[in-house]
């Protein structure tokens, strides 16, 4: 499906360079047809160095002869670019938008009218492939064009795709900033470890492989969570003192106030 197009990923970050390797390794584009942007001929050299296709400081290059061009700059350099960048670009080119908080239409607004717009929210375990993607399309997008995005985020993780758009700040308050709150949670654990005598080195990995665990179990089994929970409780066993000790200290409502705080943040940044 990808075999044939040419791919612009403009901002060869820790996101622009994670897609690129995962287009060249997974053979989804051959590195001939990948081509990146960094700001700075440095990080152009090093963007290079470890992905293998050609990385430039040339935007307008970079966008002439491609068919999906991959918007990885931070937010709020987004604009700026697009204004330069716009006249420069066609109405069949698919983009790709990974900017947090940034609407839809107001890059469908910057671009020629009709061109197809995805924005992705991706997370950071894609640097491991094990990223989560969340794609809601625009309103010139076909299902040809999800396919391709589903197929470029599919080779670093899941990918679920959205309608309505008003969605996207929950989405980036959970699954964009979840793993932080996932470090917490494995370092809390592996400090409990350490309080009870466990090397910290053996204590963090004992929490982060029970962590991972059970969310491969709740992905591969598609049970209820509640369900493999009650699993694990024996009644009068070890695991119901710890998750009395777990409610006593009000972890639930910590992590519902936690979503719902930064799902707030996010809509107070996409309208400002
Ligand atoms: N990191 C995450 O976990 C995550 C998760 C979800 C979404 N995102 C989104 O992904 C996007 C990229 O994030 P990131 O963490 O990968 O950022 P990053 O590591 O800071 O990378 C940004 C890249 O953009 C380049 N850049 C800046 N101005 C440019 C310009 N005018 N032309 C071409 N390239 C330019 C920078 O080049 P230099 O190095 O030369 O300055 C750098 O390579 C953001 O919109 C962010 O919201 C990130």
């Amino acid at each position: 499906m990808l075999q044939n197009v040419r791919v612009a990923v403009i901002g060869m970050g820790k996101m622009g360079v994670t897609i690129a390797k995962a287009l060249v390794q997974n053979q989804l584009v051959p590195p001939e047809r990948v081509v990146g942007t960094t700001a700075h001929d440095k990080s152009a050299q090093r963007a290079h160095t470890e992905t293998n296709v050609r990385v430039t400081t040339s935007n307008e290059t970079a966008v002439a002869n491609a068919d999906i061009v991959i918007l990885a700059v931070k937010p709020q350099t987004m604009f700026k670019l697009l204004q330069l960048l716009a006249p420069h670009m066609r109405s069949d080119q698919l983009v790709i938008s990974l900017a947090a908080a940034t609407a839809i239409s107001k890059i469908e607004n910057l671009l020629k009218e009709g061109t197809p717009v995805i924005r992705a929210m991706p997370n950071l375990p894609a640097l491991v492939k094990q990223g989560m993607t969340v794609l809601c399309p625009g309103s010139h997008v076909q299902e040809m064009h999800i396919a391709q995005a589903s197929a470029i985020f599919g080779a670093f993780g899941l990918v679920e795709v959205i309608d309505n758009e008003d969605h996207m700040d929950a989405v980036t308050a959970l699954a964009g900033s979840g793993p932080a709150y996932g470090y917490i949670i494995i370092e809390s654990l592996a400090e409990g470890g350490v309080k009870t005598g466990l090397p910290r080195s053996l204590a963090t990995i004992l929490a982060a492989q029970a962590m991972k665990g059970a969310a491969s179990m709740v992905l591969e089994t598609g049970e209820h969570p509640a369900k493999l929970k009650d699993m694990v409780t024996t009644p009068a066993g070890t695991t119901v003192d710890g998750i009395m000790a777990l409610e006593e200290g009000s972890l639930r409502v910590a992590l519902i106030k936690a979503v719902d705080a930064a799902t707030a943040k996010s809509k107070e940044i996409s309208k400002s």
